[in-house]
């Protein structure tokens, strides 16, 4: 079938585009209200982008009624955040923290959330969550309504269990958005393809086309 997002309508792209574009990974974002409330919510419009500079991004859109969603409103505002990566023990929680609680609640305290001071900013971190990263708003740029933020890594948080020899990440899962509203994977289900140069590839197809 061939779809033309041109001819349809944005709440039919975005059914579209978040459920075609799978798994995405979720960013788990704290940020920092105007009275120093704790924010939390889920984004999986969401990516590493840049390893040099250490970026990634991640995108927020509007509440019905227009509004920035508090995140952004926090970021533009403070500049600072963390991005906490989401594993099946969270799922309940993360759920939670996506509700539209007022700007002036904090969904850490709802959850029930121990947090725990960041190393470079100000906005705190989830400590019992596996990986967290500490980041500076690199730039901000507005796509139609959504707010989409680059953030610089400043520090990684990876719980000491997950982290082998030469930095060898390990038993780490974390899970999927497959789409909305509520659709989940897990990732632990993996497997390795290592990937060969162009030279051993001409050795292949020289050897294919003797035989
Ligand atoms: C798994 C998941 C992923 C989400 N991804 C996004 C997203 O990429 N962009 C967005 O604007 N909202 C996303 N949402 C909705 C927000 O998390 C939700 O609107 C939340 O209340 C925003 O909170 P805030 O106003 O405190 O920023 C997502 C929700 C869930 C459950």
């Amino acid at each position: 079938m061939d779809i033309d997002p041109r001819q349809q309508s944005a709440q039919a792209n975005y059914k579209l585009l978040t459920n075609l574009v799978v798994p995405r990974p979720i960013a788990w974002v704290t940020s920092l209200g105007e009275q120093g409330q704790v924010n939390l919510a889920p984004f999986s419009f969401f990516n590493a982008l840049s390893a040099d500079p250490v970026l990634l991004g991640f995108s927020v859109g509007c509440y019905e009624d227009g509004r920035l969603r508090d995140t952004g409103v926090n970021i533009l505002r403070h500049h600072e955040f963390v991005v906490h990566m989401v594993t099946e023990d969270f799922m309940d929680v993360m759920n939670l923290s996506a509700t539209d609680f007022p700007a002036s609640r904090s969904e850490v305290e709802i959850c029930g959330l121990r947090t725990q001071p960041s190393l470079h900013i100000q906005v705190p971190r989830l400590p019992d969550v596996q990986v967290s990263m500490e980041c500076r708003l690199y730039k901000h740029i507005e796509l139609g309504k959504n707010l989409l933020v680059l953030g610089e890594v400043l520090m990684f948080h990876v719980q000491d269990e997950r982290v082998g020899e030469r930095l060898h990440i390990h038993d780490f899962y974390p899970i999927g958005r497959m789409g909305s509203p509520s659709r989940y994977c897990r990732t632990d289900h993996v497997f390795d393809v290592p990937r060969i140069t162009y030279e051993h590839w001409c050795k292949e197809s020289e050897d294919q086309n003797r035989s």
